[in-house]
């Protein structure tokens, strides 16, 4: 009886499907995180209508339902807030860097070197359950603001603030940075825009954050990379791109002209448009009707005033509506953010929904690793370095 050759089995490749530009419309993972509706304008965090938590909920409640899955009773949600209370002073270590950081460093950038330097003191280290990643959450939620408030007054020759653990979470990010007890209204306007903010579905640093966990690498790493993503003018960058486009506007009555030429020499229109809504971002009424108060207070309502001209001149040619960070600039610059830190201000908030993305990858627990299409030509071979033209 002669005996069967080996078979060797070789896995069959999945077929590769249609190369989309930019990913449009591909479906990468599942989440029951937040959901959007682009043509009906909708989004929810956990099933919730982010018109009802903009109204109702502080950003404390909304980070907290977005790592657990639900709205905290009183007592989870005082438990939240005295573990963030606890975190939010950063190490020694990290304030001698932001000591020794340039004065003129772009605050994005600092945010990003900071969590990567934060990893080196994380107690809970490489440990990737969701008990873990929760605790180092709650540690990079707290830091964030102490981080940017910290190297904000050490820039300009002032000695950071310590948090004060009477305050709240947003009341303490206004505090670090001006050493003066918050006004309600600034604070009110700030956590409502971190509440927007949180979380939205598989947006670019989103997407990046979860290919990171994919590897089963740590939440610092994830976090970093996405603050990488982030920072792009085309996303979390706009809306200081947008506040940079209404300095040079200058006034109301330049507005027109301005979008008149954008169009005319293909220029973008920061804060204009939006990958997924193509009615209106839900986000976008909320900040409206805050920046436009702030403004008047501030009595400095002109700001608004260019964003709604620009807004209206840009419907003479076409269906384009402001996104999220259209109104954040003003809603920013009013409550008295620097310029250069909105995007780290972005981040701050965003970093609920990475961090609750990134517990959620975990558990599913695939490598995300797509394809590429090879274009280039295969009838190429190694030429000896003498004889290259
Ligand atoms: N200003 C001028 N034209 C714009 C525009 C803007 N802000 N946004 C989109 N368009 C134009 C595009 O150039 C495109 O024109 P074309 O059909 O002649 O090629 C058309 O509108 C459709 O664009 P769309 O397919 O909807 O854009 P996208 O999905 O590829 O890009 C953005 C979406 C957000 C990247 C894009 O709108 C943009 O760059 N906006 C400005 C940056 C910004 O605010 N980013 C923050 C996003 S939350």
């Amino acid at each position: 009886m002669s005996i069967a050759e080996p078979v060797t089995v070789v896995a069959p490749i999945k077929p590769v499907s249609t190369f989309v530009k930019g990913l449009d419309g591909v479906v990468a993972v599942q989440t029951t995180l937040s959901s959007i509706d682009g043509q009906r304008g909708i989004l929810t965090y956990r099933g919730i209508d982010i018109h009802e938590l903009a109204e109702k909920a502080r950003y404390e409640e909304v980070v907290y339902l977005l790592w657990y899955g639900k709205l905290p009773n009183r007592q989870e949600l005082a438990g939240l807030e005295a573990r963030l209370a606890a975190n939010r002073p950063i190490p020694d270590q990290i304030i001698t860097t932001l000591r020794n950081t340039p004065d003129n460093a772009i605050p994005m950038v600092v945010l990003r070197n900071a969590v990567s330097a934060l990893a080196m003191f994380d107690p809970d280290g490489e440990d990737i359950s969701p008990e873990a990643t929760r605790r180092k959450a709650e540690r990079l939620t707290a830091q964030m603001g102490t981080i940017l408030t910290a190297y904000h007054r050490l820039r300009h020759g002032l000695e950071p603030i310590d948090p004060d653990p009477r305050l709240d979470h947003t009341s303490n990010l206004l505090y670090m940075l001006t050493g003066d007890q918050p006004d309600p209204a600034y604070v009110r306007a700030l956590d409502l825009y971190q509440v927007l903010l949180a979380d939205h579905g598989m947006n670019a640093s989103t997407f990046t954050a979860r290919v990171v966990a994919s590897t089963q690498a740590d939440l610092h790493s994830a976090v970093a990379a996405a603050l990488g993503a982030l920072k792009g003018p085309l996303h979390g960058g706009a809306a200081e791109a947008t506040m940079r486009t209404l300095f040079e506007i200058g006034e109301v009555d330049k507005a027109d002209a301005f979008v008149d030429n954008a169009f005319k020499t293909k220029r973008k229109i920061m804060g204009i448009g939006h990958r997924i809504y193509k009615t209106g971002d839900p986000r976008a009424v909320h900040l409206q009707k805050y920046s436009q108060s702030l403004g008047e207070r501030r009595g400095e309502v002109k700001w608004f005033q260019i964003l709604k001209e620009v807004e209206q001149a840009v419907l003479k040619y076409r269906q384009l509506y402001p996104n999220v960070d259209f109104f954040s600039s003003t809603m920013l610059y009013y409550i008295g953010i620097p310029v250069d830190m909105f995007t780290p201000m972005f981040a701050a908030s965003r970093i609920a929904g990475w961090s609750a993305h990134v517990i959620e990858q975990y558990d599913d627990s695939v490598l995300i690793r797509p394809q590429s299409e090879f274009i280039g030509s295969t009838e190429q071979h190694y030429v000896p370095i003498d004889e290259r033209e």
